[in-house]
C-alpha cells in the first residue's frame, strides 16, 4: 500500500468555500485523494485527535473552533504524501507562512486566539494512521 496522510479542511477552509481549492493542490501536485466527506467533528474525535495538546494554551480554543462547523476529512495517498502534503500546507501560522502554499496563499491571522489556518496533516506514517483510524472507521 502506498503511503497515506490524513487531510482535515478545517471549519475556517469549508466555511470561506476553499475545499475545492485545496483539493485541487492535493491533486494538481499528483497525490489521489482515497477518501473524502463531510462531516461535523465530535468532541471525542477531537479529543482523540489532537490529545498531544491537550494542557497547552491553545487547547480549548482549538477544540472550540473545530466545533464550530462542518470540515472535511480526506486520505490523500502517494508516495512521500506525508511531508508532501505538509510541504503543500505551509508552516503553522498563516502570516508567516510562505507564499506558494495552502496557508501562505490562503490564510492570514484575524485576530482571534485560535490559529485559523485552514488545514492539518499527518506528521508521520504512525500519526497518519491513527488519525485516519478516527475520521475513517
Ligand atoms: P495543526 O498543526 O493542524 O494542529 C495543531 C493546531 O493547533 C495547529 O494546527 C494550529 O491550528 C493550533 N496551534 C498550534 N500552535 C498554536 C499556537 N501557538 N497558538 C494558537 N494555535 C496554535
Amino acid at each position: 500500500m502506498s503511503e497515506r496522510t490524513l487531510v482535515l479542511i478545517k471549519p475556517d477552509g469549508v466555511a470561506r468555500g476553499l475545499t475545492g481549492e485545496i483539493l485541487r493542490r492535493i491533486e494538481a501536485k499528483g497525490y489521489v485523494i482515497a477518501e473524502l466527506k463531510k462531516t461535523t467533528a465530535t468532541a471525542e474525535q477531537l479529543a482523540a485527535h489532537y490529545a498531544e495538546h491537550e494542557g497547552k494554551p491553545f487547547y480549548q480554543p482549538l477544540v472550540d473552533f473545530m466545533l464550530s462547523g462542518p470540515i472535511v476529512a480526506a486520505v490523500a495517498e502517494g508516495e512521500g504524501v506525508i511531508p508532501g502534503f505538509r510541504s503543500l500546507a505551509g508552516q503553522t501560522d498563516p502570516t508567516t507562512a510562505a507564499p506558494g502554499t495552502i496557508r501562505g496563499d490562503l490564510g492570514r491571522d484575524w485576530g482571534e486566539k485560535v490559529q485559523k489556518n485552514l488545514v492539518h496533516g499527518s506528521d508521520s506514517i504512525e500519526s497518519a494512521e491513527r488519525e485516519i483510524g478516527i475520521w475513517f472507521n
